[in-house]
């Protein structure tokens, strides 16, 4: 447990709650999934962590970018980046959304329905069109599939449709969900790619991408499913998928590029026993950096540490600084007992944690560190967070 005392220890002179990012995982992550699937092409989300020196992280590592709006695309587009690297797989855009991404040149766009290619044709003239197609996310932490996609035997008729308004039908992108840990669900989702790839070629429509989008999970408990599991499945249903040599196989990772980068640190600001037992009061919770804590929010099994683990265990349930009841991320957890001002490390946080957070009941955002500049040792550090998290791998 030495990484945890370390980061605490170097943090104190920091005001809680932050984020401490280690750059360098962002890249070996990348590295991760490049090793798992080597013919894809490695479009990070942005949604899932927009901080410019992640962004920047990424581009050093030549990976490309998936956009959903005007404040993602314009922070990938002011680092430079071409807009052949920058693709918008949302279904669902806003007229002056898609003015600005025809103005940039951005135009792998996704679409879902009749009205989205309408809107494609008249303010996105001649984009390339990717189908969001429906697919299974059973296992997934976060389904998204009630809200989008087109049902796969619908496709070929909304390529017609896209064509027939001077679109060019481009390929289909699916999403099992976020953090898919059932590797059915992967096969099944590269079979209805098989058959809607199958059906294009019967009605002559050439496909020249195949994207996967987001979903591969991030190893928060040592039994989640490994990113080489679900490479070797998804290169095996590749393989018989046949794609033609100049179609492209992208995928679009949020969660595993920066989940296992982040580490966040909160401050105990209050204890209470209460009927139902002992409560912590953290002074950063679901509004704040925690919302996929809570099982509302999806209930991510965040390992948590503190330095003095020679104390009891107790069970604690972690509130946050709120006024809000909603705002308990961990109803129940074995922790060394607390006082007032310890520091907790809340590991593999750098996914959909800063970005879904608020000003709420007045509050900030946490800020946002870096483990190189906060670690000045950061060899030692870097190596011992390296081996920590080894551990659960
Ligand atoms: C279109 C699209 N692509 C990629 C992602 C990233 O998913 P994940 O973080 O599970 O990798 C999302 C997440 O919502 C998404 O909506």
């Amino acid at each position: 447990m030495l990484q945890q005392i370390n980061l605490i220890d170097l943090t104190q002179h920091l005001p809680t709650p932050f984020l401490v990012i280690d750059l360098a995982e962002v890249q070996e992550n990348i590295s991760r999934i490049r090793r798992a699937l080597p013919q894809a092409e490695v479009f990070y989300a942005v949604k899932c962590n927009a901080d410019r020196r992640v962004l920047e992280s990424v581009q050093q590592a030549n990976g490309g970018f998936e956009v959903a709006s005007f404040s993602e695309a314009e922070a990938v587009l002011q680092l430079g980046v071409p807009p052949e690297r920058i693709i918008c797989l949302h279904p669902i855009k806003s007229p002056d959304f898609l003015r600005f991404l025809h103005r940039h040149r951005i135009d792998v766009l996704a679409a879902d329905s009749v009205s989205e290619l309408d809107k494609l044709a008249e303010y996105a003239p001649g984009s390339r069109v990717v189908l969001r197609v429906n697919v299974s996310n059973e296992g997934s932490v976060f389904p998204l599939n009630r809200k989008f996609g087109v049902e796969p035997k619908e496709a070929i008729s909304l390529f017609h449709c896209a064509a027939s308004r001077g679109l060019v039908p481009y390929g289909i992108t699916i999403h099992v969900g976020s953090q898919c840990e059932r590797l059915e669900t992967w096969r099944d989702a590269l079979a209805v790619c098989q058959q809607v790839f199958h059906e294009a070629k019967r009605a002559n429509i050439k496909l020249s991408l195949l994207s996967l989008g987001g979903g591969l999970p991030a190893a928060y408990a040592k039994d989640s499913l490994s990113l080489n599991k679900v490479g070797a499945v998804i290169c095996e249903a590749i393989a018989r998928l046949e794609l033609p040599a100049d179609c492209t196989l992208s995928i679009e990772p949020g969660r595993a590029v920066v989940a296992s980068a982040g580490t966040f640190i909160t401050t105990v600001i209050g204890l209470a026993e209460r009927a139902e037992g002992k409560w912590a009061y953290l002074d950063a919770g679901v509004y704040h950096g925690l919302f996929e804590a809570c099982p509302p929010g999806g209930g991510i099994p965040f390992p948590i540490s503190v330095n003095y683990t020679e104390r009891p265990l107790q069970i604690y349930k972690l509130g946050g600084p709120t006024c809000d009841g909603f705002d308990l991320p961990f109803e129940k957890r074995s922790l060394p007992e607390l006082h007032i001002g310890d520091r907790l490390l809340i590991h593999f946080a750098g996914a959909y944690s800063t970005a879904l957070s608020s000003t709420f009941n007045g509050f900030s955002v946490p800020a946002i560190h870096y483990l190189d500049d906060v670690a000045t040792e950061l060899s030692a550090i870097g190596e011992t967070h390296a081996r920590w998290r080894s551990g659960l791998r």
